[in-house]
């Protein structure tokens, strides 16, 4: 049978992954500044990782939400202590999209209103509800168009104040640190102010983290650079280092009845066991803060090489946007010196390495980085 082929795919097939390297089936090494589209978080293949889902899974592997699963609460717990969030609830789901599902739906129930605020260059998953408040019109199928989704100017207060007025927004959504949309940090006033808007137009702020969260920023979630506390944050990609899990962060005020949300396999034992061996190897570790020193370091050197780009981001959530198309430099940072970058766009490459990068790894991509910017940027400088 052939594969539904949606996915433009690189000749590489990785069989072996440690840390921050991964191995291809012919045995070449690449070093990992993408960490599987910012999936990896505490490195790949982490020996307290395995051996955590290995124990779990001789033990047992999966049961239904229809009994006592203490894994579930043994995950909420740790996740209230490292991230500082403790006045939530913590329901778990399957991925990022779903988790995002669900807040929206929170929000919906919870103010009996039916329009979503969200912003340009946001991306928030490809369900129903999620890929309606994206802003990408080429994912959105016909069934899934709608008007209650409303895509706004990112950091605009002003409209979105105009909107909220309107008094039938049930949730605005934004991202911690836009990712897919080429890493843009929302102003930290503008965090702040939406919050106190929402309050006002009796609307929920929804913090989309499920890629600037988990420590990739230096901080467990990217909001927590502002002084705000949102209504509901979602996760996903970092939680389980690879194995699939999400979760919805729920502010204790809104109370659940039974049936509000389901899922079948989210908060499974095997997904909890992985979620868990994370975030003890990020405590255990100290990856947030390696996060912000080693993010740090990769942003000033990548100052000191050029002024011709722009560098955005916080931790290890680094964006660099060129005056030319990028192509040929990730290619050969790829092929040519074996280091896997992401992409966001024709100009902008996306840096998000497992939060375990250490400074040597940092200077084996920055050397490359150098010689290849520099051939490349002649050449289009002669053309
Ligand atoms: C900010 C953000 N939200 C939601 C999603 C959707 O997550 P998933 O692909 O797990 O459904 C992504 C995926 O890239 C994302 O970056």
């Amino acid at each position: 049978m052939k594969l539904f082929d949606v996915y433009p795919l690189f000749d590489i097939t990785p069989v072996k992954a440690e840390a921050c390297t991964v191995w291809d089936s012919e045995g070449t090494k690449y070093l990992d500044l993408y960490g599987g589209h910012a999936v990896i978080s505490i490195g790949h293949s982490h020996p307290h990782y395995v051996r955590k889902i290995t124990n779990q899974l001789e033990n047992i592997g999966f049961y239904s939400n229809s009994v006592q699963n203490p894994l579930q609460k043994e995950l909420a717990d740790k996740l209230a202590k490292i991230s500082g969030c403790n006045d939530y609830q913590l329901f778990l789901c399957n991925s990022g999209a779903e988790a995002n599902e669900n807040a929206i739906k929170l929000a919906s129930f919870v103010t009996g209103k039916k329009k979503i605020v969200s912003y340009k260059k946001g991306f928030h998953g490809r369900t129903s509800a999620a890929v309606a408040i994206t802003d990408n019109p080429k994912i959105i199928a016909p069934v899934n168009e709608t008007k209650n989704a409303v895509i706004l100017p990112f950091n605009d207060l002003k409209e979105t104040e105009e909107e909220l007025k309107n008094k039938n927004v049930a949730a605005v959504i934004i991202e911690g640190i836009q990712g897919i949309g080429g890493i843009h940090v929302p102003n930290k006033e503008f965090l702040v102010e939406l919050k106190k808007l929402t309050k006002k137009y009796e609307a929920l702020l929804i913090l989309d983290e499920i890629q600037s969260g988990y420590g990739r920023s230096g901080k467990f979630f990217a909001f927590q650079y502002s002084d705000v506390q949102p209504d509901i944050i979602t996760m996903a990609k970092g939680m389980g280092n690879g194995f699939p899990i999400g979760g919805v962060l729920i502010m204790t005020e809104i109370e659940p009845w039974y049936g509000m949300l389901g899922t079948t396999f989210g908060g499974n034992h095997l997904a909890c066991s992985a979620g868990i061996a994370v975030l003890e190897v990020i405590e255990n570790e100290n990856l947030i803060e390696n996060a912000e020193k080693v993010g740090n370091y990769l942003m000033n050197k990548l100052a000191e090489i050029s002024n011709e780009y722009e560098i955005r981001g916080k931790g290890l959530m680094i964006g660099l946007e060129f005056k030319f198309p990028i192509k040929e430099l990730r290619q050969k940072l790829l092929f040519d010196y074996g280091i896997f970058t992401g992409v966001s766009g024709q100009n902008i490459l996306r840096l998000l390495p497992p939060l375990s990068l250490t400074i040597e790894e940092a200077d084996q991509f920055l050397n490359a980085f150098e010689e290849v910017y520099n051939d490349i940027s002649t050449q289009f400088a002669q053309d």
